[in-house]
């Protein structure tokens, strides 16, 4: 199982503690080892999380060095616990704009991991599913030919994804807003989606349970016709 989760509300959280918006962020991180620690206690296969979009360079830029060196810190913590628990750590989205600081972490945590083969943890940076899917077109008007395989291998690509994920199957959003914000469109084809009012620093393993439980009552038909239950083919 595949789940995505938007991790929104993390500068409301902070204003309404009358705190800065970095100090959300902080708080923020430390609800990403509780999302990953139950992740992989309910033996979820992939778990990408939406930590910068594309989008988020416009933010003020100490917010943005805020940021990057929380993933930078959180990167080189995480490894060590990663590794006991056997996930495999990818991060995904363009890599041509991140300074070289957080290159180097995000490769040796991607190396140092590489062969673990529990839960695969992705975490997107610089990620914008419109930029990868642009540059998969490039890719496939320069090839001649259009073949799905190879359209999510040049989608793979422009991510730096290094193992091919199934498509989602559950989309969670904390923070009470209800859109995508160009978070994975093309794998979201048939994502069951679950929108929380749960600010992202207070998620927890209760919130992701109560999330799952949802999913597991949801009625996935892919477009297809259920038909009732003992009923064969003519
Ligand atoms: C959205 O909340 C959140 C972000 C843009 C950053 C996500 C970062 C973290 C969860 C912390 C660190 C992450 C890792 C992987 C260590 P927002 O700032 O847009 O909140 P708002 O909508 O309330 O303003």
């Amino acid at each position: 199982m595949h789940i995505g989760i938007i991790m929104d509300g993390n500068g409301r959280w902070a204003t309404r503690q009358g705190l800065p918006r970095t100090a959300g962020h902080r708080e923020g991180a430390k609800a990403v080892y509780r999302a990953v620690e139950a992740a992989a206690r309910s033996h979820i296969d992939v778990l990408t999380l939406y930590a910068f979009a594309a989008a988020n360079w416009e933010r003020p830029r100490s917010e943005v060095a805020a940021l990057f060196a929380l993933f930078r810190r959180y990167l080189q913590a995480q490894t060590s616990r990663c590794l006991a628990r056997s996930i495999r750590i990818n991060v995904i989205g363009r890599r041509d704009r991140l300074d070289p600081e957080l290159l180097e972490a995000i490769e040796h945590c991607e190396w140092a991991t590489s062969r673990c083969d529990g839960m695969l943890l992705r975490i997107a940076v610089d990620y914008s599913s419109q930029h990868a899917l642009i540059s998969a077109c490039r890719h496939i008007a320069h090839a001649g030919s259009l073949d799905r395989a190879a359209f999510i291998a040049a989608m793979d690509a422009a991510n730096h994804a290094a193992a091919s994920a199934p498509e989602l199957d559950l989309l969670i959003r904390s923070g009470g807003e209800k859109r995508l914000s160009d978070f994975m469109l093309w794998e979201c084809a048939y994502a069951e989606l679950y929108f929380t009012e749960c600010m992202w620093p207070d998620f927890d393993a209760t919130v992701l349970q109560a999330a799952l439980q949802e999913f597991s009552n949801r009625n996935r038909r892919f477009g297809r016709v259920q038909e009732p239950a003992g009923a064969g083919h003519a």
